[in-house]
């Protein structure tokens, strides 16, 4: 039987596309929902036309414990068992994490430890740094702190600005991403 895995996104959704792209044949999840905390995201018309259950629970006009009682409700009554933020910029409480404790994965766009927080690429590009990627990472208390399930690393370009190199990296997180929920999933005891 495969794990229903709910996709958490805020934007475009090209992360949430390549995993739910990736959750076929004899792969140990499938996508039950893409959830959104904008009503306008873009990714929720590409999860339409794959067919996709979509959601949206808007964060806008209320609490933070509001907001997050209707997200695990609603999570909840689809069925996930596990969650993958992807592109989803809400902070969510120590609670709200507690209640998906082991069972929620992140990408963020740095080489964790480096670079938690926004901004990610700006940062390696004003330090200098010879590299940087993107980390999968289990969600916990500290900010983008969890355990890293995998990395991926890009070369950093003396022509790059914080576009070209979120480019190059993004290419990595479609690739990345997929790889380590499977494999996350194939470990999870049955
Ligand atoms: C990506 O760089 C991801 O690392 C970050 O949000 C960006 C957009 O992701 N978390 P997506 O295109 O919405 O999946």
């Amino acid at each position: 039987m495969s794990t229903p895995v709910a996709i958490l996104i805020s934007g475009g959704g090209s992360n949430m596309l390549a995993l739910a792209r990736s959750m076929t044949g004899d792969h140990p999840g499938r996508c039950c929902l893409v959830l959104s905390n904008r009503p306008g995201a873009g990714g929720l018309a590409r999860a339409e036309s794959l067919g996709l259950a979509t959601a949206v629970v808007d964060h806008r006009g209320r609490s933070r414990e509001e907001f997050e009682a209707e997200l695990d409700a609603t999570l909840r009554g689809h069925g996930a068992e596990v969650l993958a933020l992807a592109g989803f910029m809400r902070i969510l409480t120590p609670g709200f994490i507690r209640g998906w404790a082991g069972r929620m994965l992140n990408i963020h766009p740095s080489l964790l430890p480096k670079y938690p927080g926004l901004h990610t690429h700006q940062r390696a590009l004003d330090a200098g740094d010879a590299e940087a990627g993107c980390s999968v990472h289990l969600v916990t208390e500290e900010l983008d702190g969890g355990p890293v399930l995998g990395q991926a690393r890009v070369p950093v370009l003396p022509e790059d600005t914080a576009e070209t190199l979120a480019a190059r990296v993004l290419v990595e997180e479609h690739r990345l991403y997929p790889q380590c929920l499977r494999d996350f999933l194939e470990r999870r005891p049955a």
